[in-house]
């Protein structure tokens, strides 16, 4: 089925240049972006997104990091779009990545994984009403 979600360049892929290949890997899979653009995270925005960590001990750095520089905001659709972006994003962790993934072959950190991606179709649905509107 034909769905959307939100997916979002973090800090260190945009200023590590990593724009222009992680697009080309979302068309290459087939999906289409529907909505994009290049601006900061605003507080009120990451304290939204990430609100099922807060508490965590990495909740602190998170947010500081995410709102830190210019990110690229995005709707992207296609068949299965949500499970589609976690796999070509691949494992949170980019030690753990596999090769061929975009955290496997841009991210070095956990803290500075390179991209974001809603995890079910209820989190793409808060997560775009949230960086683009209702
Ligand atoms: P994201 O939400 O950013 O797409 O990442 P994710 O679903 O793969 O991972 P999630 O569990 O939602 O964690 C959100 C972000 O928090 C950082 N994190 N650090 N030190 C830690 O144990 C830890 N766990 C998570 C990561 O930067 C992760 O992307
Ligand atoms: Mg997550």
């Amino acid at each position: 089925m034909i769905e959307k979600t939100y997916t979002m360049i973090k800090p260190d892929g945009v200023a590590n240049k990593h724009i222009g290949q992680i697009i080309s890997r979302f068309e290459n899979a087939g999906l289409t972006i529907e909505r994009m653009e290049l601006s900061k995270v605003t507080k009120k925005q990451a304290v939204a997104n990430y609100a099922e960590h807060k508490g965590k001990p990495f909740y602190d750095k998170l947010i500081a990091y995410v709102t830190s520089g210019p990110v690229v905001k995005m709707v992207v659709s296609g068949e299965g779009a949500v499970s589609k972006v976690r796999q070509l994003m691949g494992a949170t962790n980019p030690k753990e990545a596999a090769p061929g993934t975009i955290r496997g072959d841009f991210g070095l950190v956990m803290d500075e994984n390179v991209i974001h991606g809603s995890d079910s179709k209820e989190s793409a649905k808060r997560e775009i009403s949230i960086f683009f509107g209702k």
